[in-house]
């Protein structure tokens, strides 16, 4: 069966078309990926230092139809016919796409014609996220469905980082995952598949956020995981590096003997310390660079702290980390050593560094295993039941 996945829960519009081989096997990872397009709009939200929930919706109408085309060139289905309209189909796209006028315009412009068996089904992530950046999604899938008449399946954006590591390695169950994204920091214990229960999760900031306002005071844009990683980086390879003060900031909650987090007072004791060295005129970037390194050591001395009390908790087999925040090498890396020095019989799983960040794949993989396991309401597949669910929890 071949999957359509649509993604536009924040700044990314991301698109896919996979096949699954389910004479073969049950495993949701064995797909072939024919087409994998994401676009990504960082680059403009730099300067607000987060996502602007007006302009996002803005960008991914702009660019959806574009992703999708490139996606469906990639997969050598797409075809030089352009689908033809009826009135009565004409009015019925222009009322579901009310809300974005300007992608009803290039809708009927410039989608082609499909024929049924290039796609079995369209999986569209429905929540969590802004929901004006949903909501494009939400229609594009909607207006899609209605034109070709192909099912839709609503996606939890959660879901879909959940099973992100799948798609090279196989899960043994039970299992924990630990989330780290920009909007999310959550424990979930998994028994199977498709059965999730939230062990922990964050108070306040998620760790992502936590990155980004932290780069935020120290002069860098959004995203600023990638950046403060990269300063963190530097000051852990001068071996030889000058300490020019020795900074210590807080692990919020560590010692807390449950599974949740907060990552807002280690933003709030940067922006005391930034404060204190600007007074004295020595944020410099050396100093920076000191932060950086002692922020990311925080967290990574919290997430790890928090996952190890979770396993001693738990019965695990397999512990599934996904997210934004997963791309990060020495949070994986210290994440591997702690858990295999804790219990080397547990496996532990990343995504690869292009599932890590939000993507399409993981939402056609969180769709296949409900196809698999015949998991979806029909209805879901009428027009009038997919919304956008800003808050889903999973
Ligand atoms: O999963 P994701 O793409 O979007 C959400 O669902 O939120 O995660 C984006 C978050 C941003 O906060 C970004 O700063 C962070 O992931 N991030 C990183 C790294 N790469 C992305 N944080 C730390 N280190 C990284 N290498
Ligand atoms: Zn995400």
């Amino acid at each position: 069966m071949k999957i359509l996945a649509i993604e536009t829960s924040c700044d990314e519009t991301a698109i896919c078309l996979v096949e699954h081989k389910e004479n073969n096997t049950k495993t949701i990872g064995d797909i072939s990926i024919l087409g994998n397009s994401v676009s990504s709009q960082a680059n403009l939200h730099a300067e607000f230092g987060g996502v602007f929930p007006s302009l996002a919706k803005r960008e991914h109408a702009k660019n959806i139809v574009p992703v999708l085309l490139d996606t469906l060139n990639q997969s050598g289905v797409i075809t030089a016919n352009k689908i033809k309209l009826n009135d009565e189909q004409l009015e019925f796209l222009k009322e579901i796409f009310k809300h974005e006028p300007e992608l009803f315009e290039i809708f009927i412009s410039h989608i082609p014609q499909i024929s049924q068996n290039d796609i079995d089904y369209i999986c569209v992530t429905t929540g969590p996220g802004l929901a004006p950046a949903l909501w494009v999604g939400v229609n594009f899938a909607k207006a899609l469905s209605f034109v070709f008449d192909i099912p839709v399946l609503q996606i939890n954006h959660m879901e879909g980082h959940v099973v992100s590591p799948l798609l090279t390695n196989n899960a043994e169950f039970p299992a924990i995952s630990l989330l780290i994204s920009g909007g999310h920091t959550e424990l979930i214990y998994t028994d199977k598949i498709g059965s999730y229960n939230k062990i922990g999760q964050t108070l306040d900031d998620a760790v992502g956020e936590a990155y980004d306002k932290t780069a935020r005071l120290l002069g860098l844009t959004y995203p600023g995981g990638p950046k403060i990683s990269l300063l963190a980086q530097k000051y852990r390879e001068l071996n030889n590096y000058n300490k020019i003060s020795t900074i210590s900031l807080p692990r919020p909650m560590i010692n807390s003997k449950d599974l949740n987090f907060s990552f807002s007072g280690l933003k709030t004791s940067v922006l005391y310390l930034i404060r204190n060295l600007e007074k004295n005129d020595a944020l410099n970037e050396d100093m920076k660079i000191l932060i950086s390194a002692e922020f990311e050591q925080a967290v990574t001395d919290v997430l790890i702290s928090k996952l190890i009390f979770a396993i001693k908790n738990n019965p695990v087999k397999t512990v599934l980390v996904g997210g934004g925040v997963s791309a990060n090498v020495y949070i994986k890396e210290n994440i591997q050593k702690a858990v295999f020095e804790f219990d080397n019989q547990i496996k532990i799983l990343f995504p690869e560094k292009d599932l890590s960040t939000d993507n399409a794949v993981m939402i056609a993989m969180a769709g296949i295993t409900k196809i698999l396991d015949n998991d979806f309401d029909k209805k879901e597949n009428g027009l009038g039941d997919i919304v956008a669910q800003a808050n889903w929890e999973l």
